[in-house]
């Protein structure tokens, strides 16, 4: 049997609350609804407690003559208060422990921080990139004094400094509470920057013949509580406050990272990370995070065309689909393959494979997608929804196992016609000559590739953040995308595009509502029995047991 959770009890601000053994102050005071202002502290990092922002005032239980705690009319302990403040953030609690976060000491001493780490820090507000979102500027408000009493002149430090490829550093601005520092060595493994010389002329830098070019260098951009840290991909972009948050998650790789995409007049502007600790704690990795900007592309794919000769001419969507179904009607099922792909959603999956179904072809599988993992975040497979296809049944095992047949299949002519769905099939060894031979290659794609030139029927689809729908990330997670922005000119969600391949087929009724595809698909998979898309929530539920291959948890 394991030991019983020891509780103490705990005075804050006159009310007692009781708090696990093992619980930082300042986390207690934020349990009980006291908020404590800090700026080194961060839960996910260790405690150096330099910034001196979380100060409060604490006692102990006063010991009678006896020494044992002397008890008050209230029968609760009396408190010996001790008479300077502490910080909040290093320390645990303790039994009997009193706290008071807002007595006129506790007032006097924040007001000496903020006016101590203002000294030096320039008047940049205006123009600084962390404005809307800078804890210095809003504890400046709420915790320091309008006036100043520092005459000196402010010290001189390096600015606009490419401390990375990814990451711009202003050391004025820098108020040294080591978040970065800190996250690079505890998270990402990378003992990279360092504080140097003394005093006020302390400053961040990387270490000598050293950038910070980690590929989790701009989760320091995340934490660092000032304008000292900014993303050279975002900096001057876009004011904070005129951003759209959306919800969703990252579909870079199959760790499925939790985000927020930002944007504005429909475009990305950015992507940061979410905080759910079965998936990713509160970071992600670089190379997701930026990678957004081809759904911004100018080149993105925004009418449906067909091959009329040598080129592609634009149509209508009705004539699209129309001459889609007439192709592929004219081959034997065995004569059609499917392409579907790793990075569609469930939902986009489960009509595929009705697709497959329809055509009544045995040619089916996803493309493989695979890089280098860490130990941190970063997963060996890049499809962010492989457990999704296999799950689904759209391909087996080992995904890409059926490729090699198709690729055969078009070279002897035995395949005359493949539905490929947001996939370049030269990707798996087809050159485009050997595509164009084909007497139908429908493909739904959102980017010009090698495949949608030799398409003779190209649909317009939408990007990761323009479409709802869920995945299963490597862990066995089933997750929820949420439409941050809108797809470009015609291009339509993938899930109605194959909706209407499929009714261009059969002839059957259309379903009208993604909600209704999912509850289609909950209905025939066991596991999705109880669930629907709303009920997946923002931080998703665990769906099938964790693979071996799950990334280390950080
Ligand atoms: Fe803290 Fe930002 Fe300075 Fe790093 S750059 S020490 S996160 S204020
Ligand atoms: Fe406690 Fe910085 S938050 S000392």
């Amino acid at each position: 049997m394991s030991e019983p959770t020891q509780l103490f009890n705990v005075q804050i601000d006159g009310v007692w609350h009781q708090f696990k053994k093992g619980t930082r102050v300042i986390e207690a005071c934020a349990q009980a609804g006291k908020f404590v202002p800090h700026y080194c502290y961060h839960p996910k990092l260790s405690s150096p407690g330099n910034c001196r922002m979380c100060l409060i005032e604490m006692g102990m239980p006063k010991l009678g003559p006896d020494r044992k705690p002397e008890i008050g009319a209230d029968g609760k302990p009396v408190i010996n208060w001790i008479p300077r403040a502490q910080i909040s953030c290093a320390q645990d609690v303790a039994e009997g422990m009193g706290i008071r976060t807002d007595s006129p000491m506790v007032k006097e001493c924040r007001n000496g921080v903020m006016e101590f780490l203002l000294i030096n820090h320039p008047l940049d507000c205006p123009i600084c990139d962390q404005a809307g979102e800078c804890q210095l500027q809003e504890y400046s408000v709420e915790f320091g004094t309008a006036g100043s009493r520092f005459l000196e002149d402010k010290v001189k430090k390096p600015k606009r400094v490419e401390l990375g490829p990814r990451v711009t550093l202003d050391d004025e601005r820098c108020i040294l509470c080591s978040r970065c520092i800190r996250f690079m060595r505890e998270i990402a493994h990378d003992d990279v920057l360092g504080f140097v010389s003394r005093g006020s002329h302390t400053y961040l830098t990387a270490h000598p013949n050293r950038l910070l070019d980690s590929n989790y260098s701009l989760n320091t951009v995340d934490i660092c509580p000032v304008g000292a840290l900014t993303s050279t991909d975002f900096r001057f972009k876009m004011r904070v406050w005129f951003l759209k948050e959306t919800k969703s998650i990252c579909t870079s790789c199959a760790t499925g990272c939790n985000t927020i995409i930002g944007t504005r007049q429909n475009q990305i502007f950015r992507q940061t990370p979410r905080e759910n600790d079965a998936v990713n704690s509160a970071w992600m990795c670089d190379y997701g995070r930026l990678n957004f900007h081809s759904v911004n592309s100018t080149d993105r794919l925004k009418t449906p065309r067909v091959r009329e000769g040598q080129g592609l001419v634009d149509t209508t969507w009705n004539k699209a689909l129309v001459k889609s179904g007439e192709e592929l009607k004219q081959f034997s099922k065995d004569e059609i393959a499917v392409i579907a792909s790793g990075k569609m959603t469930n939902e986009e999956l489960w009509l595929a494979k009705d697709l497959v179904a329809s055509i009544g072809t045995s040619r089916h599988d996803i493309i493989p997608r695979t890089g280098e993992a860490d130990d941190i975040l970063m997963s060996t497979d890049r499809n962010p929804n492989i457990l999704g296809a296999q799950l689904i049944g759209l391909t087996g095992e080992k995904p890409g196992l059926g490729l090699e047949d198709i690729a055969e299949g078009v070279r002897s002519g035995a395949i005359k016609a493949i539905v490929a769905l947001g996939e370049d099939l030269t990707q798996f060894g087809l050159t485009a000559d050997e595509l164009r031979k084909l007497a139908s290659l429908i493909v739904m794609d959102i980017l010009p590739n090698d495949t949608t030139r030799s398409a003779t029927v190209l649909l317009p689809s939408s990007a990761f953040s323009e479409k709802r729908g869920s995945m299963i990330n490597i862990k066995g997670r089933l997750q929820r995308l949420n439409r941050a922005t809108q797809p470009p000119g015609l291009a339509r969600d993938d899930w109605e595009i194959i909706r209407d391949l499929i009714q261009q087929l059969t002839g059957s009724d259309g379903i009208y509502l993604i909600e209704d595809v999912f509850k289609q698909m909950a209905e025939s998979i066991s596991e999705m029995n109880a669930l629907s898309l709303s009920r997946i929530g923002d931080k998703g539920v665990q769906l099938v047991e964790e693979t071996e291959e799950a990334p280390a948890a950080v």
